[in-house]
């Protein structure tokens, strides 16, 4: 059987303690602030990752008043205070419902801070601050595993900046995000930068995209004065064979008058090790944030942070905990998190029709049916945990499984399966040593067995996992699409 997060986030995630967490004097609960009884005082936090007196200006957190019942004026039983009490949810109201919807939605963006992703935030706003101070170029790369929050911080880190210049009186940086999983061809991330500096019109040169960039950034004169922060999501998309596009890319930043500072997004944390040596011995080596796997407690106060809009309680608090230890030991991934308690909210809302009763809340039994909807199997999610080749090789074995009866092949045979799918993906194959110590990890993880010979490329090559988990994983992924010769869900 895989252990889960074995391969990527085997390290635990990164506690970084959570404020709702931090204990809170019961003088300051007993306050009526604009808070809940019982939350902690966070409304004097700066909001942005940095410690400017102002950043927090504009966008702190405002949780709903709650309404003043004449129960929450009974404060004090044996001196201790009896917390306020709150309005109940009634689920068969569909503004609430809708709410409630709503707040779970991984395309609803917190207008708040981020909690449980301070530490990264941080550090991706010191090092672009410390670019634009200096008026100085610069690349930074962050990774981690999907729904660990890069792209949300990056983009919050970008608000907090602009923020932070309008208040230092200094030029708020241009910005160009670019989702490379956009984009016709890896090369054409250079036309959309150039596009972003040309864009009232088109230059006629005969000079490609980045020979232009190339050139504009070496040129005193021509190099644009304005610091541009340029974020490069979904990354893994511009590996190539010879890795040229990305190291292009990284080395524009090393322009002698290139004000571009580059933010590099991707899954693969392996990419950093694949690719930064060669950056560093061209003088160019990114600076590095890792976002680890969300814990239990991080996506536990995320959920609670995300539900703090509404009045009402919507979970047990017994049905959430056990959804986040679910998710946190499969893949710590925060989009899973939010989809499974939207469908425990939706079975739920099922079960209501078929009853008369009034209100209702998501209790255990109902995010249980939501966690075995979602992990049918385990498995799936060790596999999205995988590094990419090690996927790429899961892939090479449905490929060779997946058409005939037999259940055996050898690793020679399955290093050219592998070879094949990194044609097809332009994507540089590992040597047969790396191969083979990755089918071992493989192995000692449970996804497949190998035999023993003296020969490494004789050893036998047996899959323990099923083989639609492989093809079920990668659904919906257009990479492992193409690696996959018949995708099966
Ligand atoms: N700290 C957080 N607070 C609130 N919501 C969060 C947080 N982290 C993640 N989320 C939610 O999870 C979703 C996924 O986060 P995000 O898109 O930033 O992940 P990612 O690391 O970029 O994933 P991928 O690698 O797949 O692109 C977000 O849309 C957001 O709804
Ligand atoms: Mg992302």
């Amino acid at each position: 059987m895989p252990t889960l997060r074995s391969a990527t986030a085997s390290a635990s995630p990164a506690a970084t303690p959570s404020p709702a967490a931090a204990s809170t004097p019961r003088s300051v609960k007993r306050r009526l602030t604009p808070g809940r009884a019982g939350e902690s005082p966070k409304a004097s936090r700066h909001t942005s990752p940095h410690r400017s007196p102002h950043a927090g200006a504009g966008t702190a957190c405002t949780p709903k008043l709650l309404s003043a019942s004449p129960k929450s004026s009974r404060k004090r039983l044996y001196g201790d205070l009896v917390a306020a009490e709150k309005p109940k949810w009634n689920p068969r109201d569909p503004a609430q419902m809708r709410a409630v919807k709503e707040a779970l939605h991984v395309a609803t963006v917190p207008s708040c801070e981020l909690v449980c992703r301070d530490n990264e935030q941080r550090r991706v706003f010191e090092f672009c601050k410390a670019c634009i101070e200096q008026e100085k170029a610069g690349s930074l790369y962050i990774c981690g595993c999907p729904g660990t929050g890069k792209t949300l911080s990056v983009n919050k880190v970008k608000e907090s900046l602009g923020r932070w210049a309008d208040e230092m009186g200094m030029e708020t940086p241009d910005s160009l995000a670019i989702n490379c999983t956009n984009l016709a061809n890896t090369s054409e991330i250079f036309s959309k930068i150039l596009g972003q500096f040309q864009n009232r019109k088109k230059g006629s040169s005969k000079l490609s995209p980045l020979q232009q960039l190339q050139s504009m950034f070496s040129n005193e004169e021509s190099a644009p004065r304005r610091m541009m922060l340029v974020i490069v999501d979904e990354m893994d998309y511009l590996i190539t064979r010879d890795r040229a596009v990305l190291h292009d890319l990284f080395m524009l930043t090393t322009c002698p008058y290139s004000r571009c500072i580059l933010i590099g997004i991707a899954n693969a944390i392996d990419l950093a090790d694949r690719f930064l040596p060669k950056l560093e011995s061209l003088n160019c080596k990114p600076f590095a944030v890792t976002f680890r796997a969300y814990s239990k407690d991080q996506i536990s106060d995320i959920i609670k942070h995300r539900l703090k809009v509404l009045e009402y309680d919507v979970f047990e608090p017994l049905a959430l905990e056990f959804c986040a230890r679910k998710v946190a030991a499969a893949t710590g991934d925060m989009r899973k998190a939010l989809g499974v308690c939207r469908s425990a909210v939706e079975v739920l809302e099922t079960r209501l029709q078929d009853s008369d009763q009034e209100l209702g809340i998501v209790t255990f039994d109902h995010m249980d049916i939501a966690l075995s909807k979602a992990f049918k199997s385990p498995i799936v999610d060790s596999i999205l945990c995988l590094p990419q080749h090690q996927q790429m090789v899961l892939c090479a074995l449905a490929n060779t499984f997946q058409h005939c009866k037999k259940k055996a092949t050898t690793l020679g045979e399955l290093n050219k399966s592998y070879i094949e799918i990194c044609r097809s993906t332009q994507v540089p194959a590992v040597g047969m040593l790396e191969f083979s110590n990755m089918c071992m990890v493989l192995s000692d993880q449970g996804f497949m067995k190998l035999g023993q010979s003296k020969e490494d490329k004789l050893r036998r090559v047996t899959l323990q996992i099923d083989i639609s988990d492989i093809g079920f994983a990668f659904k919906g992924n257009r990479f492992f699409q193409k690696c996959l010769k018949q995708p099966r869900c």
